[in-house]
This record gives C-alpha cells, sequence and structure tokens, in this order.
C-alpha cells in the first residue's frame, strides 16, 4: 500500500517505522504470547517499558534531574484544568498571568478563570493571531502563581522564538505541538505540558513535566486524578493508564533517539519549513498568514489570493496523496502541518504540487 503524506493537525502522522514495528509486535510482545495492550499496567514487562520511556525524554529533552515526568490522563486541554488546580494556589491571591496568543491559549486562560483571577497580559486576538504578542515580563503582577504560554500555535501556524525568563514566576507552557521538535532548556519552565497526539503518540494522554517544588500547591478540592503529586508519587500508575498510548510514545522516542535527537531533528525540521516558506514567499500566488519572524516550523499556514480556487488546490492535492491541508476554520486557507514524522519528500511534493497548481492557474 501506499502511505499518504498527512498533513493534519493531529491526530498526525507518526513515522511510518513505528506504525510497523507495533504492528508485528502487537499480537505477541516481546515473545510473550499476548499483546502489549492485554497486560497488567503493573506487570514487570510494561514496568520496563515506561522506565525506558522515562530515560528516552530525560536523554532527548535534557530533562533535569529536579523534574518530575508524568503520563497524565485527558490529553492536552485537561491541564487546561489542572495546571490552574495545581498552581494558581501557589500564591494566596490565586493569581495568573496568561498570553493569548491563538484559539488554545485563550480557552487555557478561560478554563483557568474557575480557579481564580486570570489576566491577559498580551493578546494578538486583534490581529486574528497572525504573531506571538509582545509583552514585558516586569509588567506581570509579581503575585502572580504563575504565567501560562502557548510555545506553538498550531492554528495560526506562529511560536514563541525565544521564551520568557523568570527566576521568580514559574512559565507554564503547553508544548502540544512543538514538543522535541527543537532544543530547549528546561530550566526556564516550570511546567510543560504537551497532548500526545503531534510530535509523541497517540491522542488522549498528556506528558507533563513539572519542577518538582511545584507539585504542593494543588488546591485541596482537585480531584486525585488531576493532581501532579499523585502521578509523581506513583509512576503515573495511581490507576490504569493508558498503556498503549505509553508504549506507542516510547516507540516514537526510540525512533527519534535512531534520527539522531532533537538536535537531528530541529535541523530536518527547519529545512522542511525553510522550503515551504520559500515557495510561499517566491509567489504573489501564495501568502503566508503568520508574520515572518513569528513563523512556527510545526504548522505553516497560508492563504491562495484567489481564494475561489481553495477548493480546487485542496481536491487536487488529495488526488497527488497529500492529506489533510485544510486550514483550520478560523485561518481558512491552507495548513501544513509537518511535526517530526514528516519526511522531507512530504514536503518536497507539496512544494512540487504547489509549483504545478500555480503554473495550471495562469
Ligand atoms: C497547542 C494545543 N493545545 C491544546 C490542544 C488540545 O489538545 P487535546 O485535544 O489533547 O485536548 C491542541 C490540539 O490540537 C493544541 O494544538
Amino acid at each position: 500500500m501506499t502511505r499518504l503524506y498527512n498533513f493534519g493537525a493531529g491526530p498526525a502522522m507518526l513515522p511510518t517505522a513505528v506504525m510497523e514495528r507495533a504492528q508485528q509486535e502487537f499480537l505477541d510482545y516481546n515473545g510473550m504470547g499476548a499483546s502489549v495492550i492485554e497486560i497488567s499496567h503493573r506487570s514487570k514487562e510494561f514496568d520496563a517499558i515506561i522506565d525506558e520511556t522515562d530515560e528516552l525524554l530525560i536523554e532527548l529533552a535534557k530533562i533535569p534531574s529536579n523534574y518530575k515526568i508524568l503520563y497524565v490522563h485527558g490529553g492536552a486541554q485537561m491541564q487546561f484544568s489542572a495546571v490552574p488546580m495545581n498552581l494558581i494556589n501557589r500564591l494566596a491571591p490565586r493569581k495568573a498571568a496568561y498570553v493569548e496568543s491563538g484559539n488554545f491559549a485563550m480557552l487555557a486562560g478561560k478554563e483557568a478563570a474557575r480557579y481564580g483571577d486570570v489576566s491577559i497580559v498580551a493578546s494578538s486576538a486583534a490581529t486574528n493571531y497572525d504573531r506571538i504578542p509582545g509583552f514585558d515580563m516586569a509588567d506581570i503582577d509579581t503575585d502572580s502563581s504563575y504565567l501560562h504560554i502557548t510555545s506553538n500555535n498550531t492554528i495560526y501556524g506562529t511560536r514563541w522564538q525565544q521564551f520568557p525568563q523568570s527566576s521568580d514566576i514559574p512559565v507554564v507552557a503547553d508544548m502540544t505541538s512543538e514538543f522535541l521538535s527543537r532544543q530547549l532548556d528546561i530550566n526556564s519552565f516550570g511546567i510543560i505540558y504537551a497532548g500526545l497526539q503531534k510530535n509523541l503518540g497517540p491522542a488522549g494522554l498528556a506528558l507533563v513535566i513539572i519542577r518538582e517544588d511545584l507539585l504542593e500547591y494543588a488546591m485541596p478540592e482537585t480531584p486525585n486524578l488531576l493532581q501532579y503529586k499523585t502521578y509523581a508519587q506513583k509512576h503515573s500508575l495511581a490507576n490504569t493508564n493508558n498503556t498503549f498510548a505509553i508504549y506507542m510514545m516510547n516507540l516514537v522516542l526510540n525512533w527519534l533517539k535512531d534520527q539522531g535527537g532533537v538536535t537531528a531533528i530541529e535541523a530536518q525540521n527547519n529545512a522542511k519549513a525553510a522550503m515551504l516558506y520559500d515557495a510561499i514567499d517566491a509567489s504573489s500566488f501564495y501568502l503566508g498568514t503568520a508574520q515572518p519572524e513569528h513563523r512556527s516550523t510545526m504548522n505553516v499556514t497560508f492563504n491562495l489570493a484567489n481564494n475561489a480556487v481553495l477548493d480546487d488546490f485542496l481536491s487536487q492535492a488529495l488526488a497527488q496523496g497529500l492529506y489533510a491541508l485544510k486550514g483550520h476554520r478560523n485561518v481558512g486557507g491552507v495548513r501544513a502541518s509537518i511535526y517530526n514524522a514528516m519526511p522531507i519528500q512530504g514536503c518536497q511534493a507539496l512544494v512540487d504540487f504547489m509549483l504545478e497548481f500555480e503554473r495550471s492557474q495562469a
């Protein structure tokens, strides 16, 4: 069979080698005569999987020893609730600062407002989130329990190029659509979280990386399975976790290591994104929607100067095996999500198609 080049924003394509390995091992994991989805989360075989997953994350993301790695139920949006429940109580006024750089950032702030006093310290809503809004750390109330950012804005195709630095106010980052796509200094963050369904594995589970000292502030009424401390104390196995998602993430991380790790994938991601942005910038037929200095390497968004041919563009692309290129309804146009698993050949195929389509319309 031929696999499509899947440009969907998530659940997104996973490396073919990972899918093949999962398929090979599916009925009989490690010679056990049972599938990995049929064995106990407390078995020694699953223990080995979760331990190795931790080790791979520590190695690939360079996670310092004062951080805990948690596998938390409910995907990324569940963390929109879990973050305030675990952290807004850090300081008595229960205040948190949010940067609104997109739809998910806005939703995160809205959810947090249930639990305390949320201030939107910067927003790019007025320009339809075509950039990361500028702000000054000095303008944030010093009694804020944390600052929340969305490091890559999946819908709008923007990302933070540099992260806010603060020694007093923990920075919390939703990295769902970019974690492990570029090198970063974990020490700049109090909490990083990411739904698995872009760069890490299947949907429904979130990876949370939290500085140990921040585990102590959960509001007393926080449900046990939303308290990060519960996950930290029980190695994410207080109840039956999504063992299959953790296993799939393990395979993805092993694949990433085989590719040369984050340094190598970052270089590849930069090259892939540059191919597409160069094609957009070289033509007046295509119009990039994100401000160039804020562009994401994971989600490339653009419009066609003549929107009337957008449906033709999408259907002809699909006929050539270029799948799920339709932009999110908030932006329109085209969105090419090119996460770690998208091979450079997929980006080349898209660039070739863009040139051909433009010629056909001349
Ligand atoms: C940046 C970001 N945050 C949050 C979410 C929501 O993730 P979930 O559907 O796992 O709740 C997404 C989903 O695409 C996302 O891109």
